[in-house]
């Protein structure tokens, strides 16, 4: 156990040290998740690019992800907005001889203000913004040749939400022949809105904080978005469509990153994707 408190990346700091509990949380680096990460990499650039290859891990949160790029051998940057978890990242940091790593406090929507990436790792952060279809061209924009994108979508038709808008006697009836939903039936709920179009892409907003959130909160909820109280989600047609529109020739859903930990149903229960992105 560390002396911060870590709530998604467990480390392996060396002399049988983590930064969670390994009772209950596989290490970062033992993941298909991660596995499944590095075999795209090794896909596209072979050993002798990697050494000098840029890779920027946006939202890097505890730094598991930046920590393992740099193992690679990779030049990296890991970019959050929040103090707290650039003090878990540089604390983590700490343990290693890793020159190559670094981190910035920033918001990721200045992207822009860097020189480009070989590498973009924009995982678990889309879904925290207000115009992810801006930001994707952003990337598209910053990097040499890569994208990892590993996000939420929604459901253009989902009963989870779109229920609310039945009328009582469609309701009553769904009730009476139990009728199922569309999703998988232990779906969590991330209140997400109607189907609505925005940055002319159709998607579902998600709401994170209410307007007006004191900032001590939002610094507080460290894997929450930043910047924005609520974040849209594009369906995932019209997230591919977005990929092709700002110029990405391939699109790969990599599906190897499922494991027993995460179940085959992962995807559909949590609707969510892995998605490798070449220019
Ligand atoms: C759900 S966590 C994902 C962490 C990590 N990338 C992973 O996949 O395990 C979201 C992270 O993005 C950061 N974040 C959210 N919005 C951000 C923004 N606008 N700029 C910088 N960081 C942001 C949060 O602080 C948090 O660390």
């Amino acid at each position: 156990m560390s002396k911060f408190d870590f709530i998604a990346h467990n480390v392996n700091l060396g002399d049988g040290k983590f930064t969670m509990d390994q009772a209950k949380h596989q290490p970062l680096e033992e993941t298909e998740r991660w596995k499944a990460i590095e075999r795209s990499i090794r896909l596209i650039y072979n050993p002798e690019e990697l050494l000098s290859a840029r890779v920027v891990d946006l939202g890097c949160l505890e730094g598991g992800y930046s920590l393992a790029f740099a193992k690679m051998g990779l030049q990296v940057t890991g970019i959050d907005a929040r103090e707290e978890n650039l003090e878990k990242c540089e604390w983590v940091k700490s343990h290693f001889n890793l020159p190559n790593l670094n981190y910035i406090k920033d918001d990721v929507k200045n992207l822009g203000n860097y020189e480009k990436f070989d590498i973009i790792f924009c995982a678990g952060l889309l879904y925290h913004l207000d115009e992810p279809s801006d930001f994707i061209k952003l990337m598209f924009k910053q990097s040499n040749r890569m994208t990892i994108v590993h996000t939420h979508y929604s459901l253009e038709y989902d009963s989870f939400y779109d229920n609310r808008r039945l009328s009582f006697l469609q309701k009553s009836a769904k009730k009476l022949f139990n009728l199922p939903n569309y999703h998988y039936p232990q779906k969590y709920n991330y209140r997400l809105s109607d189907l609505v179009e925005h940055e002319g892409y159709k998607g579902r907003w998600f709401f994170e904080f209410p307007e007006n959130t004191d900032q001590k909160l939002i610094e507080s909820n460290v894997a929450a978005s930043y910047s924005n109280y609520k974040s849209f989600w594009h369906t995932k047609s019209e997230l591919i469509r977005c990929f092709r529109d700002v110029g990405y020739v391939s699109n790969y859903e990599q599906y190897d990153f499922i494991s027993k930990f995460t179940g085959f149903d992962y995807t559909e229960k949590h609707d969510r994707g892995m998605f490798v992105l070449l220019k």
